[in-house]
């Protein structure tokens, strides 16, 4: 649906108003909405016209702390209902007005300035080559729930509960999926390197797109986050340099989920790593022939591209370490070989510049992260996916001695020419993920969420309830905290 704003003269202006006062019902809506700031001027309407109704929305909230949570205020207000009030044409309602509240308020809404005020969460966008019906996307989650390195049935049915893009997601990116055997860190999380593999995804791929779904497949390879007794013929795992990771990893242990300390690994010969990019080629066309509409590249979470990027964990003196520049050559050399095999356009990847998950550092974040961004820049990928913050934890971790600033890496790719769709993760809600929509996101991914709610769309379009995930079945198990979680109830 197209949105379109419209100058106003003054006169429309002020028959708008008055017959919007008249009708009692923004003003009704306003207070509603407005008691969410700290102040009116916290809060922001716009109104876009969709056929003959207009809807009615916040789009970002600037103060965040007021006296009540979001979700309180009744949800079709929040979440946009269409009308009857017949306006056709698009009016930012508060900014036009500076509406008053209530006889009682007297501030006035603020005139701030966003980029794009009238995306939607809930609007389709393209993604490279593929159309997205929302902009909600399913982070990747990791379940060991794949014996054998194999997809199967159970995960088909939890994909698929996930995939309507009207009460799912718009963009599933699947549980991290090993390139290699070596490749592999946890008990039995699936693998994209054998034929068998390839013709277990094809369940997953049809059950996604059967919904009408999109789904992608992130692509895994863990470096020395493992353990010998997952690696072939029981060696030790490999990394840039010989230094043991301070982090866990699951293995089962008489069927029982069991935290392990990872292995110490063994440092990749130079002439080891074109193999490793083959490795990832292989697996982008596996994912591919799967029936996957893209990979994701995992270069986040301190596992092996990671391990490359950042000086804690890369401490090489070849053409792969030292610098900047070249700590980034092994991120470079496997993009370039995903796109040359599949397409920009199929391909996304995952950063995490200041992340401390699986025991890794660096220095300088910023200016590591901006080359990268800017050797992703040429490569006219599908997307690129940011972790905000340390993953799953605080959004405002640093490393360095600044805080990191994720509107100059953004800006360091749009600069070097990257046309990407940029989405955004860590700790999302409805709020947040309109704020930084307005600032010019164009996904959000939804991690933790998306466990305990397979209908999250729906339930965000109606500011919830949201059932709560359960921790205790997030690593391995059946059914259990998996497909289990219940459905709003049918309309
Ligand atoms: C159970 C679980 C498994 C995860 N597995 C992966 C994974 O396979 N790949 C990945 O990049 N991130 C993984 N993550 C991180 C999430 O994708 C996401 O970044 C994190 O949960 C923060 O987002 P949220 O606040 O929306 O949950 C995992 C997180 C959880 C809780």
């Amino acid at each position: 649906m197209a949105t379109r704003a419209w100058r106003f003269t003054t006169k429309k202006k002020k028959r708008l108003q008055a017959d919007l006062g008249a009708a009692n019902f923004l003003m009704l809506r306003n207070h509603g909405l407005l008691t969410v700031g700290k102040t009116i001027a916290d809060a922001f309407l716009s109104m876009y016209t969709f056929e003959n109704t207009c809807r009615i929305q916040v789009d970002a909230l600037a103060g965040q702390a007021g006296p009540k949570d979001l979700t309180a205020v009744d949800p079709q207000i929040l979440n946009g209902v269409a009308t009857p009030c017949g306006y056709k044409p698009v009016v930012w309602a508060a900014r036009l007005f500076g509406l008053r509240c209530c006889a009682s308020c007297n501030a006035k809404a603020p005139i701030t300035p966003i980029k794009d005020p009238m995306r939607s969460l809930f609007e389709p966008c393209q993604v490279g080559s593929i159309a997205l019906a929302s902009r909600i996307v399913m982070a990747p989650l990791t379940r060991n729930r794949a014996p054998g390195s194999l997809a199967n049935a159970r995960m088909a049915t939890y994909y698929r509960q996930r995939a309507n893009p009207a009460t799912g997601a718009g963009l599933i990116v699947t549980e991290a999926t090993a390139i290699s055997h070596q490749g592999q860190g946890y008990a039995d999380v699936p693998g994209i390197w054998s034929a068998e593999q390839v013709a277990a995804w094809k369940q997953v791929t049809d059950a996604v797109h059967a919904e009408g779904g999109k789904i992608v497949m992130q692509l895994w390879h863990v470096g020395r986050v493992s353990h010998t007794s997952l690696q072939p013929g029981g060696a030790a795992p490999v990394a840039p340099s010989a230094l043991t990771a301070q982090t866990k990893t699951v293995l089962l242990v008489d069927g029982q989920v069991k935290f392990v300390p990872v292995s110490e690994p063994r440092a990749l010969d130079a002439a080891e790593l074109p193999g490793i990019v083959q490795d990832y080629r292989r697996a982008a066309a596996n994912a591919i022939a799967a029936g996957f509409d893209g990979v994701e590249v995992h270069a986040a979470n301190g596992y092996l591209i990671d391990q490359f990027l950042r000086s804690s964990s890369n401490q090489r003196s070849d053409a792969y370490g030292g610098s900047i520049e070249n700590r980034a050559r092994f991120l470079h050399e496997v993009m370039q070989a995903i796109v040359a095999e599949i397409g920009g356009a199929r391909t996304g990847i995952r950063l995490s510049p200041v992340t401390p998950a699986n025991g890794v550092s660096d220095e300088q974040p910023q200016p590591l992260f901006e080359h990268v961004a800017r050797l992703l820049a040429p490569m006219d990928l599908a997307f690129v996916h940011v972790i905000e913050g340390s993953t799953g934890a605080a959004r405002d971790h640093q490393q360095g001695d600044k805080p990191f600033d994720y509107a100059a890496l953004r800006q360091a790719y749009t600069q070097a020419g990257g046309r990407a769709a940029w989405m955004l993760n860590n700790g999302y809600d409805l709020n947040l993920a309109n704020q930084s929509l307005a600032s010019g996101a164009d996904l959000i991914a939804f991690g933790r969420p998306f466990i305990a709610n397979p209908d999250l769309g729906a339930r965000l379009r109606q500011g919830g309830p949201f059932n709560t995930p359960d921790r205790a079945t997030f690593y391995g198990g059946g059914d259990a905290g998996y497909t289990d979680y219940p459905f709003l109830p049918q309309a």
